[in-house]
């Protein structure tokens, strides 16, 4: 099947990069918000990004002619005409459900149906459409115009067509794609968000302040960047979602949400998009690090 026209659901931190890089490969791209004001945040953050790989000139094009193929909307009916639809909005299960029920009958049937979902069943998800054959995981990493892997997840009802299919629109975005099945987490939040949790509690529990545990593992093991810049980086209400969703699957401590974790969500400090998480970002460029 061709695809030309994707649809993206949401243009928070995900919906964005997945839109940028996709009218960056070429597409037309539809982007779906709640309201404008969002989609006006998401749009303004795509432009930066595009105006820094333009001045690095890493894109072959000008970043307007990019910037042209990507369309803003508020007006689900508009999506009717994609070919392949990726959803990237709040990490709930109910709302993604919501979503693909009401797409499933707006869509054109042949389409593609993706969630970027980080650890809720695809399958589930699947369930509320009528074309659980032609939906796949496609998820992406943070932030992604620079992360190159791509996991691309088949379910039990997932055809062989729509696998290859969405496989080969994760290399034709410029990624790299893996095989991966529909089970909690797939390959990289399985083994990470274990690993971010257990920061926290080595955090609760004494054993080394927010920046030097975040020195530690940066300079001791080579990770771009430390536990909790990188929980600040990806959201803590978008990790305490997820810790919901894989305690409920896996009934083990280590995917549990550590209280502190619960308490910044609880605050509505979500981490860098609301200025404050563990650490504060009044002057981003130079975070300052808080106790608790
Ligand atoms: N668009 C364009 N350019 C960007 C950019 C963007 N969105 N973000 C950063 N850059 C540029 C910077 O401006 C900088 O440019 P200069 O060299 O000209 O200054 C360059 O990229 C490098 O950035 P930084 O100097 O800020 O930092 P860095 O060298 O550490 O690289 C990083 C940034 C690639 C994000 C790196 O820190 C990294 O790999 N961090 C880990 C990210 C990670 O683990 N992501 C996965 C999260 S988990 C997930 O996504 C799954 C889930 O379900 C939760
Ligand atoms: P975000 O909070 O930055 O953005 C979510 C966006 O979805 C918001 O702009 C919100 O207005 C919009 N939205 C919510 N309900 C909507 C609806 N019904 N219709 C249209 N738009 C709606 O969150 P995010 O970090 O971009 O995460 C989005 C998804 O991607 C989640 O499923 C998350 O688990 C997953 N994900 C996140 C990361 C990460 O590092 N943050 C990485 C990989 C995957």
């Amino acid at each position: 099947m061709t695809i030309k026209k994707v649809g993206v659901l949401g243009c928070g931190l995900m919906g964005s990069g997945i839109a940028q890089v996709a009218a960056t490969a070429g597409y037309d791209v539809l982007v779906l918000e709640q309201e404008q004001r969002f989609l006006d945040k998401g749009f303004a953050g795509i432009e930066k990004s595009l105006a820094k790989f333009a001045e690095k000139g890493t894109i072959k094009e000008p970043a307007e002619t990019i910037r042209g193929r990507l369309k803003g909307t508020t007006d689900r009916n508009v999506m009717a005409q994609c070919d392949i639809v990726v959803e990237a909005i709040i990490e709930n299960v109910e709302e993604k459900k919501k979503m693909f029920a009401a797409l499933d009958g707006i869509v054109k049937k042949d389409s593609i149906f993706a969630s970027n979902t980080s650890s809720i069943s695809i399958t589930e998800v699947a369930a509320a459409t009528k074309r659980p054959e032609r939906f796949v995981g496609l998820h992406f990493f943070n932030p992604v115009p620079l992360m190159k892997l791509v996991e691309v997840v088949r379910t039990i009802a997932t055809k062989d067509d729509t696998f290859e299919a969405a496989f080969e629109f994760g290399k034709s975005l410029g990624k790299v794609p893996v095989r991966t099945s529909d089970k909690t987490g797939f390959i990289v939040n399985r083994l990470l968000v274990p690993y971010l949790l257990d920061a926290i509690r080595a955090y609760e529990e004494g054993v080394g302040s927010i920046p030097d545990i975040d020195n530690a593992m940066k300079l001791g093991c080579g990770y771009p960047m430390g536990p909790f810049t990188l929980l600040d980086f990806v959201g803590l209400d978008t990790t305490y979602y997820i810790t919901h969703v894989m305690f409920d699957e896996f009934k083990e401590r280590r995917f549990a949400s550590p209280p502190l974790l619960k308490r910044l969500v609880m605050a509505g400090w979500y981490g860098r998009k609301t200025g404050k998480g563990f650490y504060d970002y009044a002057d981003p460029s130079n975070p300052a690090p808080l106790k608790f």
